[in-house]
């Protein structure tokens, strides 16, 4: 093997092939592993310190850099890098808007080049099996088709810019009871038709550089030293030629360095603790795993590396920058797009300037930032508009702002979780499913005052029973980033017309989410079993015939959208062929506003239970007022299938299928069926 031993110049060093950028990329991975020596290899392996990989200056190798968080760069745990804060995962989520997380992948990556690091920890991805995970803000849905094209487009907007992005937590980390030794025990078709699909699709639709290995065990196995899992599924069966990093400080469970090394787990996080050399030196001495998967393991970081540009010039490198009002103005894009409006009677939103002459503004979240306190996925802005002050700007000389709810004409409570602890946060799942009884006190005793109060809940799903029927507007803000008060206060005055969908069911009671049958089902004790296997979120609430208090796709505008003229291309597929279902979408209301006009399936008879329907469409339009357009959507085999465990396959069966159009996935507009004929 050809070892380069002595220092190098860097000009002698650019001469080196892994050094030029006009070769093809797996040439220079193979040229630089060979310059490597052993140690070398085994310095890779781990990390430096919290956010960094070890330099090698012989050749030239800087430290890989990398950062958290899914909605905003966090370089320092005091803020004094700041960045912009986006609204989180599932506010993200809520706009169904593919084109947005393209947007936001490409922003935050810009910021991620600006601060000089190489990768961005996320996206978050994991499927919301509970609304009580202390993650659910983090990740995205508790669908597997929105969370596969929404995953798609964040990945491919955040590699666009030759940073890595690092996909996580991989896989079926969907609590944080226990969340360093949980046992996930899951069936292979959940896995293959629930939790694989965004993941798979991040890695052959969008090429993901890297998947962060999750702190749970699988199936009785630890995901970093999880050899199915990462060797044979992600590796073999779905070709990632990224590389895998443990979460931060996962391999202090686990077994051993060589299962680490055999399961494929290239780099350990945030410093060694299996991957000591030392360690490593002597289970290859005892040929506990071979040189082969060594090199195997590290040219996935090199490749990583070169992918990059860690040694390229970086004025040859796609600019960075941060703190930009084009982000900003993004985040409040998202956020507009994000919020969601669960309930509108009498239309008593939006809010008219002329008419209002009076408001009052109370609850506990008025005035609160919300970007901090949320664990590893907390970011520092340079400002948070919180509702408050987005608020009073809009009125400011127009409408009086009042202290007490008797004497305004409308009155606005802002209340729900925090992104904190014993609320949202990492770390621990929520304690409970209901607001705090000073926010029911403060919400039924208003109403009671002023019955045009609308209330604005920030976080994740909570019960509403107590109140709900009382009050006449409600809208979902989640976490909606820097920009929150400004995208909250265009919502509520008919700037911008809602068009938020959520991506998540809201129970009316936790005993109705599928995951919270028993202990045993959540959070378990050592082992959490997935007896609900794929019946999760909606496909349990639809099947099992159970009401939510707000169904997933759920979402009202301020103006009203007529489905009509639904056509299929044809009755019967077979085979490969595609069919296209078209339709036409009017607006007829009185308000411009987009629609996510969505598409779910239902097997009329199959020979195994399924799900009553599944998503496997959606399309967001733009619409004028009267303004018609047509939408359509195609449909293939795989779009049919269901996983079968016997035949450890995909099976499309013959037979009729319903194709569901609808504005949620309970208010569905027109429906039409085919033949599948194998
Ligand atoms: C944390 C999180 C992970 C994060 C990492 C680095 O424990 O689980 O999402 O990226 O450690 O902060």
């Amino acid at each position: 093997m050809f070892v380069v031993s002595e220092e190098k110049s860097k000009d002698e060093l650019l001469k080196l092939a892994f050094m030029n950028s006009n070769l093809d990329i797996e040439e220079r991975v193979v040229d630089l592993l060979n310059r490597l020596t052993l140690h070398e290899k085994f310095s890779l392996m781990s990390g430096k310190r919290w956010w960094y990989t070890k330099p090698i200056e012989r050749l030239g190798i800087k430290s890989f850099a990398m950062h958290d968080g899914p909605h905003g760069v966090r370089v320092d745990n005091k803020g004094e890098i700041q960045s912009t804060y986006f609204p989180s995962g599932i506010c993200r989520a809520a706009t169904w808007n593919p084109e947005l997380s393209h947007k936001f992948g490409v922003a935050i990556a810009e910021e991620i080049r600006e601060v000089g690091a190489h990768m961005l920890l996320a996206p978050g991805i994991n499927i919301q099996r509970t609304p009580m995970c202390g993650r659910t803000f983090e990740y995205q849905t508790e669908d597997p088709f929105l969370n596969k094209i929404l995953t798609v487009e964040t990945v491919k907007g955040i590699q666009s810019q030759r940073i890595a992005a690092c996909v996580k937590h991989f896989i079926c980390n969907n609590q944080e009871t226990n969340r360093f030794t949980v046992n996930s025990e899951v069936s292979e078709r959940a896995l293959q038709e629930i939790y694989y699909p965004a993941f798979k699709a991040a890695i052959q639709e969008a090429d993901a550089w890297s998947i962060m290995s999750c702190y749970n065990k699988v199936n009785g196995t630890y995901g970093s030293e999880h050899e199915h899992l990462l060797r044979e599924v992600l590796m073999n069966e779905w070709g990632f030629r990224g590389f895998v990093v443990s979460d931060w400080g996962a391999t202090r469970t686990s077994t051993s360095t060589e299962s680490l090394m055999n399961a494929g787990l290239t780099l350990e996080m945030p410093t060694e603790n299996k991957y000591v050399p030392s360690i490593l030196e002597k289970a290859l001495d005892k040929n506990k795993f071979t040189e082969e998967i060594l090199n195997d393991n590290i040219k996935r970081l090199l490749r990583v590396m070169l992918l990059v540009g860690l040694f390229d010039d970086y004025s040859t490198l796609p600019k960075g920058s941060r703190n930009t009002s084009d982000h900003q103005n993004l985040a409040r894009r998202i956020a507009e797009e994000g919020m969601v409006l669960l309930k509108n009677e009498k239309n008593i939103l939006p809010l008219n300037m002329e008419k209002t002459k009076k408001i009052a503004l109370l609850g506990p979240m008025l005035n609160k930032r919300t970007y901090l306190e949320g664990g590893s996925s907390t970011n520092f802005p340079p400002y948070e508009i919180k509702p408050l002050e987005g608020l009073t700007e809009k009125c400011n000389g127009k409408i009086e702002i009042v202290d007490s709810p008797s004497e305004a004409d409308v009155t606005l409570i802002i209340a729900g979780l925090r992104h904190k602890r014993g609320m949202d946060v990492e770390g621990e799942d929520r304690k409970a499913f209901k607001l705090p009884t000073s926010q029911i006190e403060l919400i039924t005793s208003t109403v009671e005052e002023n019955p045009n109060t609308i209330l604005i809940l920030t976080g994740t799903p909570v019960s509403m029973h107590e109140w709900i029927e009382k009050v006449p507007a409600v809208i979902q803000l989640w976490y909606a980033g820097m920009e929150a008060g400004h995208a909250l206060s265009g919502i509520i005055f008919g700037d911008i017309n809602p068009s938020g969908k959520l991506p998540i069911t809201f129970p009316k009671k936790l005993s109705d989410s599928p995951a919270h049958v028993s202990e045993r089902t959540y959070p378990g004790d050592q082992n959490v079993f997935y007896d609900e296997g794929i019946y999760v979120g909606y496909r349990h609430f639809d099947t099992k015939g159970i009401e939510p208090l707000f169904p997933f796709g759920h979402g009202l505008s301020y103006t009203n959208f007529t489905y009509e003229n639904l056509k299929f291309s044809n009755k019967k597929i077979s085979g490969d062929e595609s069919l296209t279902i078209s339709l036409n979408v009017l607006n007829s209301g009185d308000y411009e506003g987009a629609e996510v006009v969505q598409l779910y399936i239902q097997d009329v008879k199959s020979s195994v239970e399924r799900p009553l329907k599944e998503l496997k469409g959606f399309k967001k339009i733009n619409l004028k007022p009267n303004e018609k357009s047509t939408v359509s959507f195609d449909l293939s085999k795989d779009d049919l299938s269901y996983y079968n465990e016997n035949l450890q396959n995909w099976i499309a069966e013959k037979g009729e299928f319903n194709v569901l159009i609808g504005s949620s996935s309970r208010d569905i507009r027109l429906q039409g069926n085919f033949e599948y004929i194998g």
